[in-house]
């Protein structure tokens, strides 16, 4: 597969074009931001942390029903997937309390929710990806009714599927951040899962073993990704 001209370059990850105009190249960047990119800075190996952890979940992910763009890793930081148009949504779930749900809300972090929940932010990053509800996304046409059925039953899959998988490996799955591409008329699961896009405490000690590190300033952040790229066997 031909790497061909870059198409767009994001805060962690550039894409690039190949031969085949259906597919296109994902390239993993070392750098971090946060607070919409307020804060910057580099994490070093994120990139392949985040590359070969988010293809070993889509494969799992695809054999358990969820349809993802997820092709070939074609090195430690570069894959092959299917190109989508990103529908313009943030969808979040989230198990526990933690990070903006707990500030909104007033629930301390780490409490456990009855239900799982599902947000959307509208990825907008001049006007700082808000929190944006079903109707509002009607009614600015960011999605279709039917493109959200679809979005919010592999939202909740994907959640089922994680949680078993990371309690697997002692980690349990605070809340997790995806997005969805269109493709060929259908919505399927795109972008990446990683600990830049999930909050995964360890079960024992509950400590942090995610972004949250370099986001709050905790200290030993490249480590975090590294004991998580451990405990995937990668
Ligand atoms: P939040 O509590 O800050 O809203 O974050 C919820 C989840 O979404 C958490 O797992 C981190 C992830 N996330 C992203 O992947 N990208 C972002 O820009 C933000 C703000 C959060």
């Amino acid at each position: 597969m031909i790497k061909g001209e870059q198409l767009y370059e994001g805060k962690a990850k550039k894409v690039f074009a190949t031969e085949n105009e259906d597919l296109c190249i994902v390239d993993y960047k070392d750098d971090a931001t946060a607070f919409n990119g307020e804060k910057k800075g580099s994490i070093a190996g994120k990139g392949v942390v985040n590359n070969r952890m988010s293809n070993l979940l889509f494969a799992y992910l695809a054999k358990q029903g969820v349809e993802n763009h997820f092709v070939e890793e074609l090195s430690d930081r570069e894959t092959l997937v299917k190109k989508v148009s990103i529908v313009p949504l943030e969808v979040i779930i989230r198990n526990t309390a933690a990070g903006s749900f707990s500030k909104r809300f007033g629930v301390e972090e780490g409490t456990k929710l009855k239900n799982p929940t599902l947000e959307y932010c509208l990825k907008d990053d001049a006007l700082g990806d808000p929190m944006i509800n079903d109707s509002q996304i009607l009614a600015i046409e960011s999605a279709t009714q039917e493109e959200l059925d679809t979005i919010s039953v592999y939202a909740y899959k994907v959640n089922e599927v994680l949680i078993a998988f990371f309690k697997e490996i002692g980690i349990e799955l605070i809340d997790f951040k995806i997005e969805f591409g269109r493709y060929h008329g259908r919505v399927i699961l795109a972008d990446e899962i990683s600990p830049d896009t999930c909050r995964l405490w360890d079960i024992a000690t509950r400590q942090k073993l995610d972004k949250d590190r370099f986001r709050r300033d905790l200290g030993g952040v490249e480590e975090a990704y590294a004991e998580v790229f451990k405990r995937l066997k990668l």
